[in-house]
């Protein structure tokens, strides 16, 4: 019988990719999702795309009883956790809201799992956490914490949580995993980001304004110290974040605590990428160039390389690859999960 992964947010854009690999790779899936900020659809495509059945509750992790319940149906031998509000300036608004269901959601899940005896974990970290880097590519041992928004110290202060608790119980395998910046859809066009309103990220803002449902892109600034002047961060394929995660379960058995950087170690601009999705969709984009977003740095990218020799995973996909399967997923969705 194969392993059971509990996948906390399964339900949401990288949770749902996440289980397509899983169920390829033989994994019994079970997802907890309470849909704030996905759809179930998303949850039959992924049985249509792999072929395979996973069992969905919705359900809030906060909910101790709901994920009592889960734990007691379900042997569960390992979780990814990726359930958590996500937008940078919403939690700039709302940090109550942000702390209460990032590092509560997270509390309540390892009570449950310790109680349980479930001590495996892998978590959705960012690159945030290294706020402005201290070099370039990032490194597992750059310095962390300086967080500029309430997201980024939530995801900080949920890595320290996690490592705290390792120091008081050596039985944990605790896997941080930071994610630089994840973009693109299944090649299937099945599966994707279903942003709701005006997105504030990159690309899915370009794929709205080439389906025609914005006007122009908004770059934000073209006088940083980059070769073009525009932001520069390192876009990794979802498919291949996806993949990083089955990699960590099949190569990770000791306990401890690991931390990789999921990225590809190579940096484009914002016109790079408006470029490359040009080529994606066929057809000129039209952008204006805005004065900076406030918190925004100028380069960010992974030194990719801990995970590539301690868990032999390295991304494959380009960023044509990126922007076509975007473009896929945006045609066949044009108003997502709802279309
Ligand atoms: P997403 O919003 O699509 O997925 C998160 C899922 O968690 C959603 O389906 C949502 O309904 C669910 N959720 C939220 N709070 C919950 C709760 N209390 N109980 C149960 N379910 C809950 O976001 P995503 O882009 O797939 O991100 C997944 C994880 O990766 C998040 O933790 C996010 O912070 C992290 N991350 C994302 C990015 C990115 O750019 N997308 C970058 C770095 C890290
Ligand atoms: N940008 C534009 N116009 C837009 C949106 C973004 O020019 O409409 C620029 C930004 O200034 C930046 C680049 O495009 O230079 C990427 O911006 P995103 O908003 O797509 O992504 P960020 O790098 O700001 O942040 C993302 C996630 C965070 C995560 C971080 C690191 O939103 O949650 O990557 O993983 F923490």
């Amino acid at each position: 019988m194969g392993k059971t992964v509990l996948v906390t947010g399964g339900a949401g854009y990288i949770g749902s990719h996440t289980c397509v690999e899983l169920l390829q790779s033989g994994y019994d899936v079970v997802v907890v999702d309470n849909l704030c900020n996905s759809s179930n659809e998303s949850m039959s495509r992924v049985c249509k795309i792999a072929a395979k059945k996973l069992k969905f509750y919705n359900a809030d992790i906060r909910n101790k009883q709901a994920l009592e319940k889960i734990f007691s149906d379900n042997k569960v031998d390992w979780v990814i956790h990726f359930a958590g509000l996500k937008a940078v300036g919403e939690s700039c608004a709302k940090p109550l809201e942000y702390y209460e269901n990032n590092v509560n959601g997270t509390l309540v899940l390892l009570e449950v799992m310790r109680a349980h005896g479930c001590k495996k974990i892998v978590f959705s970290s960012s690159a945030t956490v290294y706020g402005t880097p201290e070099r370039l590519p990032l490194d597992e041992n750059c310095r962390v914490g300086e967080t500029t928004n309430p997201y980024g110290s939530s995801k900080y202060f949920q890595e320290i949580i996690l490592s705290d608790l390792y120091k008081a119980d050596k039985e944990w395998t605790v896997v941080l995993l930071r994610y630089f910046n994840p973009v693109g859809a299944h090649k299937t066009g099945k599966i994707g980001e279903d942003s709701k309103g005006i997105p504030n990220n990159l690309t899915p803002y370009i794929s709205k304004v080439a389906i025609g449902e914005l006007s122009e892109i908004h770059v934000y600034g073209n006088d940083y110290d980059t070769p073009d002047g525009t932001g520069v961060r390192d876009y990794i394929h979802v498919v291949d974040l996806a993949k990083g995660h089955v990699a960590a379960l099949n190569k990770i058995t000791d306990a401890g605590v690991y931390t990789y950087n999921l990225g590809t170690g190579v940096g484009y601009s914002v016109i790079d990428v408006i470029r490359a999705f040009e080529k994606a969709c066929g057809k000129k984009l039209p952008y204006v160039i805005e004065p900076r977003r406030k918190g925004d740095i100028a380069v960010c990218y992974a030194d990719a390389s801990k995970a590539k020799r301690e868990l032999g995973w390295e991304a494959t996909l380009t960023l044509d690859d990126m922007c076509a399967s975007l473009w896929k997923w945006q045609q066949k969705n044009p108003n997502g999960f709802n279309s």
